[in-house]
């Protein structure tokens, strides 16, 4: 470990809390049964696996038998757009969902473009926002399921989901809801019941917890269509045999997350503040894409150098050991533009020079005044550089 580190890439991925690998390693060694397996071994992990359930439904204010383990975020939205959607074939074949959803949703929509589905693709506001009138206004007959993301990955745009469950329900009840929560669990209140969501996708490495773990909160008496077939696991709709260490480990991470959630958010929101003042003060030109500073998710903001490639700056601040990204993570290594910062129709060099910061509960107040310093040292001798060519 160095002596000056700042991880701000936690949208990415979250370092793994202590306690959370010391419990994952004692499920591994010693609590190791098949949760179907009828002998204590098999009940031990049963235990786990529904002490696990029980908090992460607690957290979300559900019932145990409304979540479903999952690999992942990314497996959760396959499982809800994918398996709602077919599922509920009968009653519509419309959908709703906007241009800045993550990959993990765009996929499952465009597939299900090509089984006869139609799906009106919704675009934000210049703050990344869906306004609820435009959610109401794509409604029609046919339309069985509208999927929005709380908080954006890539900008920190906070959608405001109860205003557009309120308008959508109000027009039409049966119509479902599907939110991907993967950036805003633990950080932002989140209640599936009093947002009126039908479901919600997890993912626990974004709050300190394994990866390769998720949920997906599915109210009850929803209709769904599993992806994979096979045993009676997650009652049947997530057949195969239940990780247990990874959602023993997500379970251990949410409820320390959790605890004392909204001291811990605010504290966030104010190093978020601190580190965009001290960087548009030394650097004025600095542009920030997405939500105002003191609007927007506690945790992530999204800021062009303009003239400087971000890609640039990323490796310039990596050599400080300040870790940072230029857009999600799965697309890192894509040429193209990113289609959340195309939606906002920014500038072509304000596009090519954005740069995401994410922070978490881990980071500390020194790591942040650290890359302030840094980031405003690099930036001037890179536009320095840049002026003398
Ligand atoms: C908003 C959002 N949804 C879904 C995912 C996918 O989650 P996972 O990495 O657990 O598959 C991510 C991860 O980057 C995300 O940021």
């Amino acid at each position: 470990m160095f002596a000056q580190e700042a991880y701000l890439d936690n949208s990415a991925t979250t370092r793994v809390y202590p306690e959370v690998a010391a419990e994952m390693q004692q499920v591994m060694e010693k609590k190791y049964g098949n949760a179907s397996s009828l002998h204590r071994r098999g009940s031990e992990a049963e235990r786990i696996l529904h002490a696990s359930r029980r908090t992460i439904a607690k957290i979300l204010g559900v019932k145990s038998e409304e979540i479903i383990f999952t690999s992942g975020g990314t497996e959760a939205n396959n499982l809800a757009v994918l398996g709602m959607a077919r599922r509920n074939i009968r009653r519509g074949n419309h959908l709703i969902t906007t241009v800045i959803e993550h990959a993990s949703v765009l996929g499952p929509f465009k597939k299900l473009e090509q089984e006869g589905f139609t799906v009106s693709y919704l675009l934000p506001d210049k703050q990344g926002l869906i306004d609820p009138a435009k959610v109401v206004a794509a409604l029609t007959p046919q339309t069985i399921l509208v999927s929005i993301m709380h908080i954006n990955n890539e900008i920190g745009s906070v959608q405001p989901l109860s205003q557009i469950s309120a308008a959508v329900k109000a027009k039409n009840q049966a119509v479902l809801l599907h939110v991907d929560a993967v950036q805003s669990f633990c950080k932002l209140p989140l209640n599936p019941v009093e947002h009126g969501i039908d479901a919600l996708s997890l993912s626990a490495h974004k709050i300190h917890g394994p990866k390769g773990t998720g949920a997906l909160y599915l109210r009850r008496d929803v209709l769904l269509q599993p992806l994979f077939w096979g045993g009676e696991h997650e009652k049947g709709l997530r057949p195969g045999t239940e990780n247990i260490p990874g959602i023993a480990g997500m379970a251990l991470a949410a409820r320390l997350s959790d605890q004392n959630r909204k001291e811990k958010a605010d504290r966030l929101q104010n190093l978020k503040e601190k580190l965009i003042s001290a960087i548009q003060t030394a650097h004025p030109r600095a542009i920030l894409n997405g939500p105002r500073k003191e609007e927007g998710a506690p945790h992530i903001f999204n800021l062009s150098f303009p003239g400087l490639k971000g890609e640039i700056v990323l490796h310039a601040l990596e050599q400080e050991h300040i870790y940072v990204s230029t857009g999600a993570a799965c697309h890192a290594h894509s040429k193209n533009p990113s289609h959340v910062l195309q939606a906002l129709q920014l500038k072509q060099d304000t596009l090519e020079g954005a740069l995401r910061f994410s922070l978490s509960y881990l980071n500390t107040a020194a790591e942040v005044d650290y890359a302030a310093t840094k980031i405003n040292e690099v930036v001037h001798a890179l536009k320095k550089f840049q002026a003398r060519r």
